[in-house]
């Protein structure tokens, strides 16, 4: 292993960061309070990767493992982060480990629970964990009998990665054959080469974060996030609009249930299989009457809760990842944080979740306290240096305060500060914890 030693504690000194979104510069900001950091490297980072302390961009390809490697060791890396699913899916984290890198974030296997819906939906089955009836098919045929055969519509799913756009909730049997189809016939690729048919089912969601070191885990404070692109949770479903941490929802007790009966058994189940998993379990789950259920696994911090989440974090955060990486958890490390609520609204372009622009200059005051952050989500810089924009998701505005209503307030005078052209954000993001005024109600 290639971690320092020095009077024989361990120091982490070096930290690579892999991903270029609003999650993985909110990770680089809490890591970057721990005093033994001195330099985090943003692969390949965003247009304000650079502005948070102790960071640099680095442009460099994952795909290309060789040249990757050889830079990471010329820079002494001591803890690598995988941010996003598609290099966990690929194995980045097996060539790297391969190399003598501690990293954080699963194998290949590990990121089967997100990169196969089907796979995950088996996994769960086996180890009874909670979650909606299902079915496979990869024919038509196949799908027809199985919708022909359910009394109620059915929900679709692409089996594999669909960057979040893989899911339908028809409303008739014509629908759900037709949506059905049209995945199995190529309309994403590989990923619809089975297709996933689930029981509706309903009730508020919620995500659970379990930091994994293979055997232990430490829960993060839990978050609700935004799904659908409009007001009232109505419209398309994106990448996510907005959160809240933590979410009264559930209970401690309730919370407690969730560890037991979902947390440990997918914990034990990935044992049993031989998957020694090293980074963030994520849990999207809904409270249904008949108790919490998985909707889904992911196997990387989901975006943007974990802008919400990063600032209640102190600075020993970075240590957990590390121990997670080594594999030496304890499992009852106490998280500590002075701030009860924080909050995430997210600024994006005009025609997210579908066609937007990209290019437009982006117009930030000085809106950042010791509670409030604008991290950068798609943003860079053009050629004289100025930010602009680059994504569906541009920004993501963080607040943190005594209650919703007051994180919400500072959020969205922060926003207030921001333009760019066609700026669309949510106005009710938090409207399940906050006391919105009646002139403000939508
Ligand atoms: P997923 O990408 O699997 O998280 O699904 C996206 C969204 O579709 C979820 O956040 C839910 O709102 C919805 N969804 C997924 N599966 C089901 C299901 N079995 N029943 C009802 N809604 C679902
Ligand atoms: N916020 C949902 C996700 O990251 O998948």
């Amino acid at each position: 292993m290639n971690f320092k030693k020095d009077n024989n504690t361990t120091r982490l000194e070096n930290v690579a960061i892999v991903g270029n979104g609003g999650r993985e510069n909110a990770l680089a900001w809490a890591i970057q309070k721990n005093e033994s950091i001195k330099n985090i490297y943003l692969i390949p980072g965003n247009g304000g990767s650079n502005l948070i302390n102790k960071c640099k961009t680095i442009s460099l390809n994952y795909a290309d493992t060789e040249t990757f490697i050889k830079k990471l060791s010329e820079l002494d890396i001591d803890l690598v982060i995988i941010g996003p699913e598609i290099p966990l899916e690929m194995g980045l984290g097996n060539e790297l480990r391969k190399a003598n890198f501690l990293v954080f974030g699963p194998d290949k296997d590990g990121a089967r629970l997100e990169s196969s819906k089907s796979w995950a939906k088996s996994f769960m089955k086996d180890a009874n964990i909670p979650t909606a009836n299902f079915w496979k098919a990869t024919t038509i045929e196949e799908s027809i009998k199985i919708i022909n055969a359910s009394a109620k519509p059915l929900v679709v799913k692409a089996d594999g990665l669909a960057s979040g756009k893989g899911v339908f909730i028809p409303e008739t049997k014509n629908e759900t054959i037709f949506i059905s189809k049209e995945i199995l016939e190529g309309k994403f690729g590989k990923a619809g080469k089975t297709v996933v048919l689930e029981e509706k089912i309903s009730g508020p969601e919620i995500s659970v974060f379990a930091l994994c070191d293979g055997e232990r885990y430490v829960l993060l404070p839990t978050a609700q996030d935004h799904k659908r692109i409009g007001e009232g949770d109505k419209g398309l479903n994106t990448g996510g609009m907005g959160a809240y941490s933590p979410t009264p929802l559930i209970s401690e007790t309730e919370l407690q249930e969730i560890c037991e009966i979902i947390v440990e058994p997918t914990i034990k189940e990935l044992i049993k299989r031989k998957i020694n998993y090293r980074g963030v379990l994520y849990f999207g789950l809904m409270i249904t009457t008949s108790g919490p259920k998985v909707i889904e696994y992911n196997c990387r911090f989901g975006d943007p809760e974990c802008q919400t989440i990063m600032p209640l974090m102190d600075k020993d955060f970075v240590n957990l990842l590390y121990k997670c990486a080594m594999g030496l958890l304890k499992g009852d490390e106490k998280l500590s944080t002075d701030k009860q609520c924080s909050g995430c609204v997210i600024a994006s372009s005009k025609g997210y979740p579908l066609d937007f622009q990209i290019g437009y200059p982006i117009q930030l005051q000085n809106t950042k306290t010791n509670d409030i952050q604008v991290f950068h989500s798609g943003t860079s810089t053009n050629e004289f240096g100025n930010l602009i924009t680059n994504g569906g998701r541009v920004l993501s505005v963080v607040a943190q305060g005594n209650s919703f209503d007051e994180v919400f307030d500072k959020a969205y005078s922060a926003l207030n500060e921001i333009s760019f052209e066609g700026i669309f954000y949510r106005k009710d993001i938090g409207h399940q914890v906050r006391n919105i005024k009646k002139e403000n109600k939508i």
